[in-house]
């Protein structure tokens, strides 16, 4: 037993200044709730409102760590994560559009439109995954929330206003076309610097899927004949 005493001693002791904070915490969460803390055991309290009293982010956003073991130098890693960053918040921003346009979209081509919007939405929702979890993998910090996106992406803001169906596919086009042409620039610099993972993300996923939906997407302002060939 004694023992057991000295052992435990040293950490009981350590601890008083590191859990002071969470005392206080738990004191107020449990004042809040009209409980009688301590008298039956340990508390089954959650601890609210920790993020008033936060302490510094455990990594600053642009920033890479080298963390994990993948074989890669700092400088590569610190390129790759600027760039996925930029193709991420230009996803993110496109996934968006097309789910705007998939619930304003109007006309003779409302079914088809809507239906393909939405498909494509899901798609791009599917890269953003994986882009943001590529950064992470070689020591970034993804970017992630609307307002963070909005000052990042290169993609320009469309109106909130209902648009006609050329118009939304001439936006969608646009906006595919910044980030292809972002594709084939980072792609090259990712293979010159020997991130191999990150070119192949690149072209495998981002680029192939983008170009198959802008094809989709076009085919729909092509001028042709409905019911009566010309
Ligand atoms: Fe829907």
């Amino acid at each position: 037993m004694a023992k057991t005493t000295a052992k435990t001693a040293p950490a009981a002791t350590a601890a008083p200044k590191a859990s002071a904070a969470k005392k206080a915490a738990a004191k107020d969460n449990s004042a809040a709730n009209g409980s009688a803390n301590g008298q039956a055991g340990p508390s089954v309290q959650p601890i609210l409102n920790q993020q008033f009293n936060a302490p510094a982010p455990l990594q600053k956003y642009g920033t890479v760590s080298q963390r994990l073991p993948i074989g890669l130098d700092s400088s590569t890693r610190q390129e790759s994560v600027e760039m996925l960053n930029q193709m991420l918040a230009d996803t993110c921003t496109i996934r968006d559009m097309y789910k705007k346009h998939h619930w304003q979209v109007v006309g003779p081509t409302f079914y088809q439109l809507h239906l393909l919007y939405d498909k494509h939405y899901e798609e791009q929702d599917a890269l953003i995954d994986m882009i943001a979890e590529r950064i992470q993998i070689l020591g970034g910090v993804a970017v992630a929330m609307a307002a963070d996106i909005a000052e990042v992406t290169s993609i320009p803001r469309p109106p909130r206003d209902r648009e006609e169906a050329p118009v939304q596919v001439s936006r969608l086009l646009e906006a595919h076309q910044i980030i292809l042409k972002n594709c084939h620039d980072f792609a090259k610099r990712a293979d010159d610097s020997g991130d191999d993972g990150t070119n192949d993300l690149i072209v495998s996923n981002v680029m192939r899927t983008n170009e198959m939906q802008v094809w989709f997407v076009s085919e729909h302002v092509v001028d042709t004949p409905l019911a009566r060939a010309e």
